[in-house]
């Protein structure tokens, strides 16, 4: 039924997104701005200036683009401590075995991260030669929830979005992949993912001819 794959990484290959959590927190801690897990959901696959606007949106006072930019220089210093030590044992389970399962059914695969430190993070897992193509997120002008980089993966892939499965941890990329005219598996919580046209507790449960 498909013919490509499209994956979302942090949080659906490995779980960097607490990572991202941690780092943003201890951020948000310094500048005096509420933080829970529940706001954190909103930040979950918005690109970093992006994630920083809305952070410093309830944030005592305002910021310059000065401050701003060095702000998102210590929150990704310290991001990318916290990702230097990852192996391959930081896959999530049932990650490699999805990849697997799209690989022995012929499809292709792509990866659709808006994260600056993907290539890093898919070298530190040892998978970066499984995926045909990954989008280098420099490149991308919208990051989700506009469609724009799963468009990108599709034509990378040389494969039309309507052929294609998506998959991904946050709303803002499940919004992404429907706006984009793709099949989106959303991974966690049917509540927060619910535009996804199916959701799964975790990528073990992900089984592509159920779709
Ligand atoms: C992904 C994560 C976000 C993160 C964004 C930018 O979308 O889900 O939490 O803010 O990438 O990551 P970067 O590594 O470029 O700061
Ligand atoms: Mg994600």
């Amino acid at each position: 039924r498909f013919k490509a794959v499209i994956f979302d990484l942090d949080g659906v290959i490995t779980d960097t997104a607490h990572y991202h959590y941690l780092a943003w927190k201890r951020l948000a801690d310094s500048v005096d701005a509420p933080f829970d897990e529940a706001f954190n959901e909103q930040l979950k696959g918005v690109d970093r200036m992006g994630s920083l606007d809305l952070i410093l949106a309830r944030a005592p006072r305002t910021y310059t683009p000065e401050e701003k930019r060095a702000l998102a220089d210590a929150k990704n210093t310290h991001y990318q401590e916290l990702i230097a030590t990852m192996t391959p044992d930081d896959l999530l389970p049932g990650a490699l075995r999805a990849l697997e399962e799209v690989r022995a059914a012929g499809l292709h695969i792509g990866l659709a991260s808006v994260s600056r430190n993907a290539f890093t993070v898919l070298d530190r897992l040892g998978i970066r030669d499984r995926f045909d193509d990954v989008v280098d997120a420099a490149t991308i002008v919208n990051g989700k929830p506009d469609p724009e980089i799963f468009l990108t993966a599709a034509a990378h892939l040389g494969v039309d979005p309507g052929d294609c499965l998506g998959v991904e941890d946050a709303a803002a990329g499940v919004a992404s992949i429907k706006d984009a005219g793709m099949f989106a598996v959303g991974v966690g919580s049917p509540d927060v993912l619910h535009r996804a046209d199916r959701v799964i507790p975790s990528m073990e449960a992900f089984r592509l001819q159920d779709y």
